[in-house]
């Protein structure tokens, strides 16, 4: 079993606008709202590639009633812990250009008993075979060593962990100990370099990101996606690394191409898939993300048919 959980999820909002002045009145086209946040978008992929997960994590209010029937409306499986704060929402304007500026709220505070509500959830799913994907930002209220804790909590009961996460919450994550830090990491190239405290500039090739995503495994992690934007994606494991260049795709919103990519891969995972497959997958999918509106995961025909122009290399 599968279980994606979203600490802060949101109701999406995206508009488009023509250009978007500060300091000036901005009219937006083309308004919808949709059950959002890292892990959702992860379970939405699942779904469209024919897996199943349930999504969980904290909702509260109107817009977390709205957020769950979202959820129900796309046939995704849901177990939220309800709080007694409201869920934020958080607004993302496209201009013509294609450019994207987002608004998020700071969203709810949870509280201690919600916080154990959700440990008590997870440690009832926690159990040897099942995945956890741990996504996104922390909510307000809640400690920066809250993924390491949750972490090392399901991986002492046996189940498998995949954080992406970013700043002091994976930082402290992937200090817990070889037997539980997450087992599987996709960091982008910012995410990486910050944590390693490196200053990003034209001298920052592949050959200066892979020894850091090999020093991640030297602290217990099994593999670590390092996704590049339109310049593809390293894998990095025990058994080498590859690297496979993005696809050619028509963009429309890459927000969220790294959340399809979890999803395929842990599919991939879940279903046996071999390692070089999962790769491949990975890759058409989030190419395929990158085509759709907003954080809107792409048809499984889609992934099909980018898939067979995916090329994953081993490089070492
Ligand atoms: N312009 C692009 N063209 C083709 N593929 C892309 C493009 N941008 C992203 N991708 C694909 O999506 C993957 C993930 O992208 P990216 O590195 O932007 O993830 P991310 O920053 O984690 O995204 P998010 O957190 O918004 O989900 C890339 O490795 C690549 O396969
Ligand atoms: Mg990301």
């Amino acid at each position: 079993m599968i279980i994606t959980v979203t600490l802060n999820p949101a109701l999406d909002k995206t508009a488009r606008c023509d250009v978007l002045r500060p300091n000036a009145l901005n009219r937006l086209r083309d308004v919808s709202i949709d059950a959002g946040g890292k892990g959702v978008n992860v379970s939405a992929m699942i779904r469209v590639l024919g897996g199943n997960s349930i999504a969980t994590g904290f909702a509260g209010g109107g817009a977390g009633e709205e957020l769950i029937a979202g959820l129900a409306g796309k046939g995704l499986e849901h177990d939220f812990v309800r709080i007694a704060s409201v869920t934020r929402t958080n607004l993302k304007v496209i201009n013509d250009a294609g450019n994207v500026t987002e608004l998020n709220e700071p969203g709810p505070e949870i509280t201690g008993e919600e916080f154990a509500a959700l440990e008590k959830k997870l440690a009832a799913f926690g159990t040897k075979g099942n995945t956890f994907i741990l996504s996104g930002s922390l909510p307000r209220g809640i400690k920066s060593d809250a993924y390491k804790k949750l972490c090392g909590t399901l991986r002492q009961n046996g189940a498998e962990v995949f954080l992406d996460a970013d700043g002091e919450a994976l930082e402290l994550a992937l200090d817990a100990g070889p037997d539980a830090v997450p087992c599987f990491l996709k960091p982008n190239r910012y995410e990486l370099l910050k944590l390693f405290g490196i200053q990003d500039g034209s001298e920052i090739t592949e050959a200066v990101l892979s020894p850091l995503c090999v020093k991640l495994l030297d602290k217990g992690v099994s593999l670590v996606c390092l996704s590049l934007g339109h310049e593809g994606a390293l894998f990095v494991s025990r058994e080498g690394i590859r690297r496979s260049p993005a696809l050619p795709v028509t963009v429309k919103s890459t927000v969220g191409a790294g959340d399809s990519m979890v999803g395929a891969l842990v599919y991939g995972f879940e279903n046996g898939l071999p390692q070089e497959h999962c790769f491949a997958l990975a890759m058409a999918a989030s190419a395929g993300a990158c085509t759709t509106e907003g954080t809107n995961p792409p048809s499984r025909f889609l992934v099909d048919e980018l898939l067979q122009q995916v090329c994953v290399q081993k490089i070492s």
